[in-house]
């Protein structure tokens, strides 16, 4: 196995009170352990816990892809429509293409749990090798986002020439169209 068959998974937590230390995450512990639960390929995460600036949320996600090597990105929180919610704003400015179904899907999925689900502006991208993905700040979004999107998402990610990505296909079925 080479470093490459190895997928490092960047989790962001975007939350002035947990960056602060005045609460503590449960959104990046909740991405970790969803992974831990459904891949069955290599990976590792790179994690960090980043105030509500779009700034500093450009930087984390550049250095997440670009110098650590990640080939997806999960952000959480930082979705909404508050003045200091800029997630989407900062995925948007770092990523070179767009990938508008991933926050049209997990919205879809959200509104059968809560009708504020549409006060989220969750969006995707890719940058260079990787995937970007924004999830609401409600750890209980997670699992109900995360499982919508995730069958998509390794094929998405051999796409941008990234790790071969495998799932307990018991928990979460992936995906892959046939070659033609
Ligand atoms: N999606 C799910 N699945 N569950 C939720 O509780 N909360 C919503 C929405 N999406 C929610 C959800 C609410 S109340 C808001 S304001 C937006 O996500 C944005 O949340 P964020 O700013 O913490 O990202």
């Amino acid at each position: 196995m080479t470093d490459s068959d190895v997928a490092r998974i960047g989790v962001l937590t975007v939350s002035d009170r947990a960056s602060q230390g005045i609460y503590e995450d449960r959104g990046g512990p909740a991405i970790r352990e969803y992974f831990a639960n459904v891949l069955t390929s290599p990976w590792e995460d790179v994690s960090r816990i980043e105030p509500d600036v779009q700034s500093g949320l450009e930087a984390a996600i550049k250095e997440m892809v670009d110098e650590q090597g990640c080939c997806l990105v999960i952000t959480t929180g930082g979705t909404g429509p508050a003045p200091r919610d800029v997630t989407p704003e900062a995925t948007e400015a770092v990523c070179d293409k767009l990938m508008p179904g991933f926050g049209e899907l997990m919205r879809t999925v959200s509104l059968r749990a809560v009708p504020t689900a549409i006060l989220s502006r969750q969006t995707a991208g890719i940058r260079g090798g990787a995937l970007i993905v924004n999830l609401p700040g409600q750890p209980k979004a997670i699992g109900e986002c995360m499982d919508a999107v995730m069958p998509a998402i390794p094929y998405c990610i051999d796409l941008i020439g990234g790790p071969f990505i495998t799932t307990d296909s018991s928990k979460i079925a992936v995906f892959r169209p046939k070659k033609k």
